[in-house]
């Protein structure tokens, strides 16, 4: 990322909401928009031009489950652990994508290729457990099908 345009990005994001009321949640958003999260270049740079204090940034930035403060993947995988996938097995599957990917939740691999979320009953229960990769579903997911949903993305990505 240019740190110059970086600046320019936030004195627009900054200029555009100035003047109202409770605008440090629509530059963040403004600011995610941009770039699919929110760097930490970027809150410092907030938190100079608008003059917030950087904990108060973070304070809203860590709230919000909605902001990112890492860059996303090029696939979002998504586990849910909703009561009925806990029960039917999905602490497992975090294990086994833990295990392939060495990714942490909220955390992208180091190769940028996968993002891991946890999220909180994706409306699907009877095909528990759960994982999505974007936009699609695998349902009655075991731990020995997890390597082949990564594989499938993964060479998806090595064709292109
Ligand atoms: S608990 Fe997982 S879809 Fe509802």
């Amino acid at each position: 990322m240019v740190v110059e345009n970086l600046v320019n990005d936030v004195k627009e994001v900054v200029t555009r909401w100035k003047d109202k009321e409770g605008n440090l949640i629509m530059i963040l958003h403004d600011i995610q928009d941009r770039y699919g999260y929110v760097p930490r270049e970027a809150a410092l740079e907030v938190s100079r031009q608008s003059d917030s204090p950087l904990a108060r940034i973070y304070e809203v930035l860590t709230f919000y489950n909605y902001f990112k403060l890492q860059p996303p993947g090029r696939f979002n995988i998504s586990v849910c652990l909703g009561t009925a996938c806990y029960l039917k097995g999905a602490p497992a599957l975090i294990d086994e994508i833990r295990h392939l990917l060495h990714v942490e939740e909220g955390a992208t691999t180091k190769d940028g290729i996968f993002h891991l979320q946890i999220v909180r009953c994706l409306g699907c229960c009877g095909l528990a457990p759960v994982i999505t990769v974007d936009e699609k579903v695998y349902s009655a997911v075991k731990r020995a099908d997890v390597a082949g949903i990564i594989a499938e993305h993964s060479k998806a990505v090595s064709k292109n």
